[in-house]
């Protein structure tokens, strides 16, 4: 059924105009002042109200088998929780355990994605090597649309990448023109710090920031920068959350290098003082990697959004209800790494981002939707709003308030990290593919109507970053002449 979106200001990440968006179908039919509405369609009135392009949230973990247990939101929850929120695409990880078969593992995740309520992708991992995973890469990327190949250099002993992985890995994502991102923390480090903190008698929430300082992160974003720059491989680097791995960034833009940086919303917004909660749930609900920062590193990394360092938002969301973070109740080594964050990602960036004047509503655009799609090879499908688009949309009240709370979010899990927080800026209205999901508080997603979306490789600017590399081409001595 036709959808006509009446009224409303449209911004798209470089303009704000007013007119009204007609979908049908999956898709944007038309975009104009005084539509009329074709016989049969539902009207959404957006007066007073802006029209954007739905988030895309490029980084979260529904269903993941992770450090003993399985996060609690699946592809359906979590993708609905997304729609009443306003983010209408998520890119999730297929993560295969060392030594599992990456496209038996990729086609595992397809299968549980299957009942997802609105479009997804994936990235795949490689935390292990050999000739089939090199073939499979291929085969990932040429036959499934995969464009991003995911290096974890933190969880030894579990998913770690060592540089071997690293190096072989970066060089074939740039062979097939695919992008490597990486979770930047020097898992060696964290290791030995995790061992001393615990030594000392640091068993609880409070050792885990201790045990994964910004320096053991700017480490790993460094040299993972490096390795992509020596062998020519576009590189992205997930959840940045401190100035240590930001000023490797910017020093590799800076030098031409095509480096992306992705922040969590919950980054800028929460401080490390939530480990030293009184309550040992309350602090351990907060234990994911990398850590929360100290206020001075949020305000680098407010900074590095607004000037451009900083390319998209998401969420790593991965939840861990309560009782399954009290596996760690005597070791906080043991409690499973992740929080929650899907539905509040749009109106905790509005609140803190647009109302405090950080952002337009156009920079907003930007990092919640249109970078990741660019960035991610699926512009103008997903995150423009044009003819032709898909009819992902949201309509937004700028001026309406709510108070995030556990007992009103969809999310699956029993808590919710930005409890108790009241923001400015409410989604209205969601529309996935033309359908509509969400509206005025009422959740109308359906198990399995969300689309795998391809993503295809980039042939086309890889090659101006191997110039960078290829200028000195190093040639051999002739020593022909000399005995
Ligand atoms: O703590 C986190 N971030 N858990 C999810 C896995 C990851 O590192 O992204
Ligand atoms: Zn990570
Ligand atoms: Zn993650």
């Amino acid at each position: 059924m036709a959808v006509l979106v009446r009224g409303g200001t449209v911004v798209t990440a470089d303009r704000e105009f007013r007119a009204d968006v007609l979908c049908d179908g999956d898709v944007i039919v038309a975009i104009g002042e005084n539509l009329d509405a074709p016989a049969g369609a539902e009207i959404v009135d957006a007066t007073g109200r802006y029209v954007m392009p739905g988030g895309i949230d490029p980084h979260t973990h529904m269903e993941l088998p992770f450090m003993g247990t399985v996060a609690s939101e699946d592809f359906f929850s979590g993708t609905s929780a997304a729609a009443a929120g306003g983010t209408t695409m998520i890119i999730d990880f297929v993560i295969p355990a060392p030594q599992e078969n990456i496209l038996d593992a990729y086609k595992k995740w397809r299968g549980w994605a299957e009942k997802a309520a609105c479009d997804y992708s994936f990235h795949v991992a490689i935390t292990w090597w050999d000739d089939t995973v090199r073939d499979d890469m291929g085969t990932l990327s040429t036959e499934y649309g995969v464009n991003s190949f995911k290096h974890f250099m933190a969880y030894k002993n579990a998913i770690m990448c060592d540089d071997e992985v690293l190096v072989n890995s970066f060089s074939r994502a740039r062979e097939l023109g695919a992008l490597a991102t990486v979770h930047a923390e020097n898992g060696e480090l964290v290791y030995r710090l995790q061992q001393e903190m615990f030594d000392k008698g640091l068993t609880g929430p409070e050792g885990h920031p201790l045990s994964r300082p910004p320096e053991v992160e700017g480490e790993a974003a460094n040299r993972a920068i490096r390795i992509a720059e020596v062998l020519g491989t576009p590189v992205y680097l997930v959840h940045t959350s401190c100035i240590d791995a930001l000023e490797a960034v910017e020093r590799a833009k800076l030098e031409g290098q095509r480096v992306f940086a992705e922040v969590l919303a919950q980054h800028l917004i929460i401080d490390d003082s939530v480990y030293r909660d009184p309550d040992w749930r309350t602090a351990a609900h907060h234990v994911m990697s990398p850590p929360f920062r100290s206020p001075e590193h949020q305000a680098a990394l407010w900074r590095g959004l607004q000037s451009g360092l900083l390319n998209t938002t998401a969420t790593d969301h991965c939840c861990f209800c309560t009782p399954q973070k009290e596996a760690g109740k005597d070791d906080f080594r043991s409690i499973p790494n992740g929080t929650g964050g899907v539905e509040d990602r749009m109106s905790v960036l509005w609140h803190h981002g647009v109302t405090t004047g950080r952002l337009t509503p156009s920079e907003f655009v930007k990092v919640t939707s249109t970078n990741c799609a660019q960035i991610f090879n699926i512009y103008p499908q997903k995150g423009a709003i044009e003819v032709g688009s898909d009819a992902d949309l949201i309509v937004w009240d700028p001026n309406e308030s709510r108070t995030i709370s556990v007992d009103t979010h969809h999310q699956n899990i029993d808590y919710n990290i930005y409890e108790g927080m009241t923001v400015t800026g409410v989604c209205k209205t969601t529309l996935s593919r033309g359908r509509i999901v969400w509206h005025d508080g009422e959740l109308r997603t359906e198990r399995g109507t969300g689309r795998y979306i391809d993503r295809p490789c980039f042939p086309k600017y890889w090659d101006a970053q191997m110039l960078k590399n290829q200028q000195a081409e190093p040639t051999p001595v002739d020593r022909s002449g000399s005995k």
